[in-house]
């Protein structure tokens, strides 16, 4: 498997959409978008892609629990959801009843994880944050605070931290 992996996923629209799905390809329908010579469709390739009637147990399942079971033996991941505003980027992470988003499925899975594991004991550490217009927001904060923006620093290493509102999670086995 590749380092990185790069899925696209449409969103449910009640137009016709511009897109069109086909194996891993994405092509743009809009034929004001084709190539000067008028030939062919305009293709983009990814490793994944989604259409309209995709659910967020199908991004999971692909895209995302290897990489949460991953963590638990030592291996660094990412998940990075990137898109223009109402893509579906909240919905692909929180989802809805019927269509739990792929937070609350790593979750449920890290969990089931380490309640299995009697040989190890894990720490989770949990943070929450919304980065918008440049500022930091810690969505674990009582919601009468969560309009207060997060100071960045930088310590001796170089490295950004920033203090934060967490959560430890502990499950020790005797
Ligand atoms: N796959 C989907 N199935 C059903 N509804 C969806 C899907 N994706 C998005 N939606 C709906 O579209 C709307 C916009 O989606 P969402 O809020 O997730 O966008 P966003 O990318 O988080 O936007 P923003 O950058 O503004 O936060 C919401 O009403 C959401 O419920
Ligand atoms: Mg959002």
């Amino acid at each position: 498997m590749e380092n990185i992996q790069v899925a696209v996923r449409i969103r449910p629209d009640p137009e016709p959409s511009i897109w069109a799905i086909h194996d891993q390809h994405i092509f743009l329908n809009n034929q004001m978008r084709k190539p000067p010579n008028g030939q062919g469709r305009t293709t983009f390739a990814f490793d994944h892609c989604f259409s309209q009637d995709s659910k967020n147990t199908d991004i999971y399942s692909k895209e995302v629990k290897s990489l949460v079971l991953g963590s638990t033996n030592g291996i660094n991941g990412t998940i990075f959801l990137y898109g223009q505003t109402g893509s579906g980027k909240t919905y692909t992470m929180l989802g809805k009843e019927n269509d739990e988003g792929v937070l609350l499925q790593s979750f449920k899975d890290l969990f089931a994880k380490i309640e299995a594991d009697l040989n190890k004991t894990y720490v989770l550490r949990c943070s929450y944050f919304e980065i918008y217009n440049e500022q930091i927001f810690d969505l674990l904060k009582p919601s009468s605070k969560l309009q207060e923006t997060l100071q960045v620093n930088e310590d001796q290493k170089k490295e950004f931290f920033s203090e934060r509102t967490h959560r430890i999670i502990s499950i020790i086995h005797q």
